[in-house]
């Protein structure tokens, strides 16, 4: 499948389970343990000094780990490519107590460069709210997140490299999803999903590999978290539960 068909997939997949995408308990726990994993891993939050961090997430989906993580930090940036997921994101936002205030916003783009328009705009947008005015050089930020992307991404290294390119220096990557730890996570995705999934979750080692050849320093991927999920009846097996470990992949830029 091209990459264009596989976006399409999910795309057309995301808008459709976006009203209800809140309403599933798995995802709404996976993203707890995404936020508390960022909390224990990114040493801002462990020094109080998370309130100034200026925050890109990719594949923010409805926004459940968007607005965990918002009222820590000074601005959250989403992107996300299926505008389903974003009207979700978006109603959240309006029935915010003062919405033209909040610090947080999510524009429908597929990431790769850094000096995206879209993501411009959005920075801008949220340093004008907070009564900043005027910003010489494109807006960078102190740490990028994704949770339960990197699966869905045709390129790693492409995605990486543009990562990389959106950080300031000494900002930080914290990304998690689940870890391909062989056949067996194929079932974290019944098989009417599969289509648009680019791999069975992220290896650890390959991983390392991308983030260290991309040029990022102090690069580590560990088990955060483990999922337990029901999975379905496939090739004579029953419906059963099963235990899914998640990653968080580390790194620093210079
Ligand atoms: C499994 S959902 C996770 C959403 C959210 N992070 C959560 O955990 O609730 C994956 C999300 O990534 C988005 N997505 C897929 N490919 C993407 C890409 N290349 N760039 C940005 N978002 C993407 C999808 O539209 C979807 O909202």
């Amino acid at each position: 499948m091209s990459s264009s068909t596989a976006l399409e997939a999910n795309n057309a997949r995301f808008n459709t389970e976006a009203s209800e995408w809140d309403a599933n308990k798995k995802h709404v726990e996976t993203c707890n343990n995404a936020f508390e994993a960022i909390k224990r891993y990114v040493p801002a939050f462990a020094d109080g000094s998370s309130k100034e961090l200026d925050v890109l997430e990719i594949g923010c989906g409805t926004g459940l780990l968007s607005f965990a993580l918002a009222p820590h930090v000074r601005s959250l940036v989403g992107v996300d490519t299926a505008s389903g997921m974003l009207d979700a994101f978006n109603a959240k936002v309006a029935s915010l107590a003062s919405p033209a205030s909040a610090n947080l916003c999510a524009v429908n783009v597929l990431v790769q460069e850094a000096d995206d328009v879209h993501i411009q705009g959005a920075a801008a947008a949220l340093a004008t709210r907070r009564g900043e005015s005027g910003h010489d050089a494109p807006y960078r930020f102190d740490l990028v997140v994704s949770h339960l992307t990197l699966h869905h991404i045709p390129s790693m290294p492409d995605l990486l490299a543009t990562l990389f390119q959106c950080l300031k220096p000494g900002g930080r990557i914290a990304l998690t999803d689940y870890e391909d730890f062989g056949p067996e996570a194929v079932p974290f995705h019944p098989k009417k999903k599969r289509e648009g999934v680019e791999r069975h979750g992220i290896k650890k080692d390959e991983m390392v590999e991308i983030i260290d050849g991309t040029g990022f320093n102090e690069v580590r991927v560990e088990q955060a978290f483990v999922l337990r999920k029901e999975v379905e009846a496939e090739d004579g097996k029953p419906a059963r539960e099963m235990e899914f470990p998640f990653l968080i992949c580390l790194g620093q830029r210079s």
